[in-house]
């Protein structure tokens, strides 16, 4: 029966496949405009440096150990936990992840709807002629304080946005997005370096490049420290069950070393190369700040459009690309809670996709409205604390448990056997068991009780 069952599961068409799908999950908003915006908050480079850091020691680690769980039980989060330990408490991971998935789907949304309003604001030609400098910077600091202040408008974009990920998941995970990565993210890649060379060759394009990587180590913190290893989570999709959940559609043969070890890479070259991006360009058209917030991208990435010849058509492109990565993104977090109502609560695909979608969408509006939209709302900061508690802390807790999880109860041992199928000479054993144990868990630990007593 059980081996019935395993043989349904939907499998990735080959390595590469897995490699794109989880590519396309962890590039997203995460690189383009959360990155950025981390950095320009919190010290500049020396943030990069620690997320560099954040990323090859405790964001493979754990994304390897994500992985292998997926792949041993070929279940959903809440699932996987309670295959390896039945009846205890692990499997409440697994519900973390599905609670912090549908409230990172519902803020994450509202942001990826921005992007949709930024592809009809291009395509109507919105950033042509934009004069000089000042009054460059003054208009499109304009333009998306318009789009974000009209309460209608952003309620109409976030239900399109979970609209589209909601269908696309009802009709089941592989077609799409496999057929859609495979295309779309080397286009996106090529544009982005593209954009980025032009940033590099702008006039005083120098003092951005300093700010971006000549890390000042006196600005060096507990909070620069907790934001770069938050950062490197959600940016590498883990701590909720994402890669878990992907991990379960690899087959036994395919390297699950290397795979992480790609996704990782490309993941972090696309976040590494929009802050050559941004920040070059925002130091040489001055008139917006490095800490603005949410808004950096959104009011940056026009004045380089301005920039170069056929502007318009690059700004359109950009955005109807960070439009389709946003949705490979939003895609894999709706596929949490869906993969564990399917799986365990026997509802169909669709239901779920759609009655999970319905619920984002509703606990996305004060979000929507956080930015303007409703005064109350925005003093409050909605949206803000949304991404703090569970962009930044859940998915350290999520990730902590699973390093936990991996290291001491389902044993490195174990873990590493599922690791070795696949990859017989799993060269980073040593690192990898020392990591899972040690330094993943004790790093997250400290920041999240330093984190506690400082707030
Ligand atoms: N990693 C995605 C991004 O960078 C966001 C994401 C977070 C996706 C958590 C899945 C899980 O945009």
């Amino acid at each position: 029966m059980k081996d019935k069952l395993k043989s349904r599961r939907a499998i990735w068409g080959s390595k590469l496949a897995f490699i794109l799908a989880a590519a396309g999950s962890a590039i997203g908003l995460g690189n383009i405009w959360r990155f950025p915006m981390m950095v320009g908050r919190n010290g500049g480079a020396v943030f990069v440096v620690v997320y560099l850091l954040a990323v090859a020691l405790i964001g493979f680690t754990v994304m390897l150990a994500e992985l292998a769980i997926g792949r041993h039980t070929l279940k959903n989060p809440v699932g996987a936990f309670e295959h390896i330990k039945p009846g205890t408490a692990w499997k409440a991971i697994g519900y973390l992840g599905v609670v912090t998935a549908v409230a990172i789907l519902s803020y994450y949304s509202v942001v990826a709807g921005w992007a949709i309003g930024y592809i009809i604001k291009t395509a109507g030609g919105a950033f042509r002629n934009l004069g000089g400098p000042e009054a460059a910077s003054a208009a499109t600091s304009r333009a998306f304080e318009t789009l974000v202040s009209n309460p209608w408008q952003v309620i109409l974009l976030l239900l399109a946005m979970i609209g589209a990920t909601a269908y696309i998941v009802s009709r089941g995970i592989k077609e799409g997005i496999e057929r859609w990565s495979k295309i779309l993210m080397p286009l996106l890649f090529l544009i982005v370096v593209f954009l980025a060379v032009r940033a590099l060759t702008l006039p005083g394009a120098g003092a951005g490049v300093s700010f971006y990587l000549k890390p000042d180590f006196s600005k060096l913190n507990g909070t620069v420290i907790l934001f770069a290893v938050g950062q490197a989570f959600f940016s590498l999709s883990l701590g909720l069950g994402t890669m878990l959940t992907y991990g379960s559609y690899i087959r036994r043969s395919d390297n699950l070393v290397t795979s992480a070890g790609w996704v990782s890479f490309a993941d972090t070259a696309i976040a590494f190369l929009a802050g050559i991006i941004i920040f070059p360009t925002l130091f040489a058209i001055p008139g917006i700040e490095p800490a603005e917030g949410p808004a950096l991208v959104f009011k940056v990435l026009p004045l380089i459009f301005s920039k170069i010849p056929l502007g318009q058509l690059f700004g359109f492109l950009f955005f109807v690309l960070l439009f389709i990565a946003s949705l490979t993104s939003t895609i894999s977090i709706l596929e949490v809670p869906v993969a564990y109502l399917v799986d365990e609560k026997k509802w169909s695909r669709p239901r779920a996709a759609w009655l999970v979608g319905l619920l984002a969408f509703t606990l996305g509006v004060p979000s929507a409205l956080s930015s303007g939209g409703d005064s109350l709302l925005t003093r409050l900061r909605i949206q803000h604390w949304m991404d703090f508690i569970f962009g930044s802390i859940a998915l350290a807790a999520g990730a902590l448990l699973i390093a936990l999880f991996t290291g001491y109860v389902w044993k490195v041992k174990n873990a590493a056997q599922e690791i070795r199928c696949g990859a017989p000479r799993f060269r980073l054993e040593k690192f990898w068991s020392l990591a899972i144990r040690f330094l993943a868990p004790a790093v997250i630990l400290i920041i999240l009780v330093s984190q506690f007593f400082s707030q």
